[in-house]
């Protein structure tokens, strides 16, 4: 028998109660969700000077923009090429005021006023850089998908052995550096190769560092 002084409450009515509570509470921060979704601010732009390959440029990026894609997508530089996007392959290597950087994990906006060198401006089909030369006459590639990277790299190698810049297997700390097959193997160990011509790049780098 039902006591008069409540209503009946079903174990339904418990449930659409609950619903019906959840639905007001939740129901503004849908709206402000979907009103700052509405709402949503257009990425930053900026503009970006800097000179690739001799030539001074400026493009107007949004500003998470890699030097990388700035170069492929933006300066239709395709030379350099884009493997993991993540730091790993070395694929995307280009010299930034001489020194070697990963392009894909720098933002352009970083490079304001910077030389960036890429495989275009090192040599042409034909007038080869003698880092290019050797790479041909020693086979230092199969697919050639990690060559451009490879050379700019191999470049700025023999650069920092030069100018007597340590590796982690440099023996002698005091005099000069001598470009070793385990000096040139380690500082280039960061660019990667499926096919595997390893030994054959590090053959066209010592033809180059014995001039
Ligand atoms: Fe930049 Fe792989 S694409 S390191
Ligand atoms: Fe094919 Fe290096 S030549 S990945």
């Amino acid at each position: 028998m039902t006591n008069s002084k409540f209503l009946p409450l079903t174990r339904r009515h418990m449930l659409a109660a609950s619903a019906a509570s959840a639905a007001v509470v939740n129901a503004p921060h849908a709206a402000l969700a979907q009103r700052s979704r509405n709402e949503a601010a257009p990425p930053p732009q900026m503009k970006v000077k800097m000179k690739v390959n001799g030539k001074p440029h400026e493009v107007e990026l949004d500003t998470r923009t890699t030097l990388l894609d700035t170069l492929r997508e933006h300066l239709q530089l395709t030379g350099t090429k884009k493997g993991c996007d993540h730091g790993q392959c070395g694929a995307c290597t280009v010299m930034v005021n001489g020194t070697r950087v990963n392009s894909c994990l720098s933002l352009a906006v970083m490079h304001e006023g910077d030389e960036v060198t890429t495989i275009e401006g090192l040599g042409t089909p034909d007038d080869l850089h003698p880092m290019q030369e050797a790479f041909v006459k020693h086979d230092g590639y199969q697919c050639g998908y990690c060559t451009p990277g490879q050379i700019c790299s191999a470049v700025a190698t023999l650069e920092e052995i030069r100018k007597g810049i340590p590796s982690h297997v440099t023996g002698d700390l005091t005099g000069s550096i001598a470009p070793t097959n385990m000096e040139m193997r380690e500082r280039m160990s960061g660019n990667i190769c499926r096919c595997g011509a390893y030994s054959n790049i590090a053959d066209a780098m010592s033809e180059v560092a014995e001039g």
